[in-house]
């Protein structure tokens, strides 16, 4: 009988540290992918604890005010990746490099105001990029170089085109809706 505690103690120990999670985050590991939950709850920074194999990481509802190259470092499964909601002002060139698989990124509601040519280096799987509701002036003409560009790359653009009227947009200066039909 003790023994058999002592097994369980012993395999509720390796199932805690298998699933090491950020404090005020939730961990979840299901059909063998790792999702990592943090929104709302009052972060300043992005945790440095995250699982680096965690494949959907939602960040909203936060008070982040950057990212640097180490938030997202080596995260190289990541999927879907949300920061909507927080007060992110400045993101530091290459912080995505790492993100290859990277499918989503939300990054509306926030206080960006320009896409410099380096932020969404890496992105080359990017499908869904939202940036709405941000304070945006200026984006560079090589900002999105590195992006697939699929039908939905193009709506999120559209997007960007529409809610930014002025922006210099050299590469995208056609990037309207009826460019958008023709693309289709
Ligand atoms: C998730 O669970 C599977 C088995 O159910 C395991 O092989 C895998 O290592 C776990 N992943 C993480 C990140 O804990
Ligand atoms: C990323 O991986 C490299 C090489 O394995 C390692 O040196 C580095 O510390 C890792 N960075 C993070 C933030 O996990």
């Amino acid at each position: 009988m003790d023994k058999v505690l002592c097994s369980l103690l012993l395999l509720g120990t390796t199932v805690m540290m298998a699933h090491a999670c950020p404090k005020y985050c939730v961990c979840q590991n299901l059909s063998e992918s790792l999702g990592t939950l943090c929104p709302s709850k009052g972060l300043l920074f992005v945790p440095l604890d995250i699982d680096r194999r965690t494949v959907e990481l939602r960040l909203g509802g936060n008070f982040i005010i950057k990212i640097t190259q180490q938030d997202f470092a080596n995260m190289s499964g990541l999927v879907d990746l949300t920061l909507s909601r927080n007060t992110i002002s400045s993101i530091q060139p290459f912080s995505f490099i790492d993100l290859e698989t990277l499918r989503s990124l939300h990054l509306d509601s926030n206080r960006l105001t320009e896409i410099g040519g380096d932020d969404l280096r890496g992105l080359v799987n990017l499908q869904h990029l939202i940036v709405n509701n941000n304070q945006l002036s200026q984006i560079s003409k090589e900002a999105f170089d590195d992006l697939m560009l699929t039908w939905r790359t193009w709506i999120s653009l559209i997007t960007i085109c529409e809610e930014c009227p002025g922006i210099p947009y050299a590469r995208w200066s056609t990037c309207t809706s009826s460019a958008w039909t023709t693309t289709l």
